[in-house]
């Protein structure tokens, strides 16, 4: 029996020290390679009467939303809130077929993390007293937010304190898989890769728009592009492509998807800039 009471104390232990991580090393984790499996499956990009690629005047680079600014803001949060462990699912991943598994695979990996890690950022900040001019804000699929004219963005960022109808969409992001959208058809080979690029682009700037947002995203089983609205009239800057499976450590740290979609949140709750 003394062997049980000795592991039964050190699991007690371990569960007091050890189930606990710093937010910065929770969002460190990064999901792993999707496979992708060819089904034939259909290569056109999302059209509507309402943008289109024409839209898009002028994508420059996103020059702040880089790690090393990141961790100048947001530093001693990341390492001082604390959050409880939770590793990534380890079993083999299955392939990309279709936006559905897209959208599946981001829910197992990393929608509810980056709901937590706002959670708990914010809790931390309130226990400081340091919200400052910020709005509580969480993250889900796209209806959670208000709807405009009946387009839905897959992905959004609001206020809690408000009703989903009235709530603007502080932060539209898009989902698409990595067959239809690549950061790399900006300098595509043909004149309509480079046009596919921005209609992609065009979809999420129509999104912003209609929520005045200044911030949204892209987000392929590939990559991730966060966007940053200049104007009404088609300019954009987006950040530098961040890899699916970026993973770094608190004292090696990379930029995440996470750690990137965690910073988006931030940035969309700051009630002077999310709007434009
Ligand atoms: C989007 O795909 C459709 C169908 O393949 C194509 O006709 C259209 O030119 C594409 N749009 C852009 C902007 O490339
Ligand atoms: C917070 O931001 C809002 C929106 O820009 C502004 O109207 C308000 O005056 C600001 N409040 C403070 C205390 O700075």
């Amino acid at each position: 029996m003394y062997w049980y009471r000795v592991f039964s104390r050190s699991a007690l232990l371990g569960v007091l020290c050890f189930a606990k991580r710093l937010l910065m090393e929770y969002l460190q984790a990064g999901p792993p390679r999707l496979p992708i499996s060819n089904q034939g499956q259909s290569r056109d990009n999302t059209t509507s009467g309402r943008y289109a690629a024409i839209d898009i005047n002028n994508v420059g680079r996103w020059n702040g939303f880089n790690l090393g600014n990141i961790l100048n803001q947001y530093g001693p949060l990341l390492t001082g809130a604390m959050i409880q462990r939770e590793p990534m699912p380890t079993s083999p991943p299955q392939p990309i077929t279709s936006e559905t598994s897209l959208r599946q695979r981001f829910t197992l990996y990393l929608d509810s993390r980056i709901r937590r890690g706002l959670r708990v950022g914010f809790q931390h900040l309130g226990m400081q007293n340091s919200l400052g001019n910020r709005t509580i804000v969480s993250f889900g699929e796209g209806n959670l937010a208000q709807t405009v004219e009946n387009f839905i963005p897959d992905t959004a960022y609001f206020a809690t304190d408000l009703p989903e109808s009235t709530r603007p969409n502080r932060a539209p992001g898009d989902l698409k898989p990595s067959y239809k959208w690549s950061s790399d058809l900006r300098n595509g080979p043909t004149q309509r890769d480079r046009k596919e690029f921005k209609q992609a682009l065009s979809q999420v700037n129509w999104y912003m728009k209609q929520h005045r947002a200044r911030y949204g995203f892209i987000l392929t089983d590939r990559e991730l592009v966060a966007i940053r609205r200049l104007d009404n009239y088609g300019n954009l800057e987006l950040s530098d492509s961040i890899p699916w499976i970026a993973r770094g450590s608190v004292s090696q740290p990379q930029l995440t998807v996470l750690l990137a979609l965690w910073y988006l949140g931030m940035l969309s709750s700051d009630n002077q800039w999310w709007s434009l």
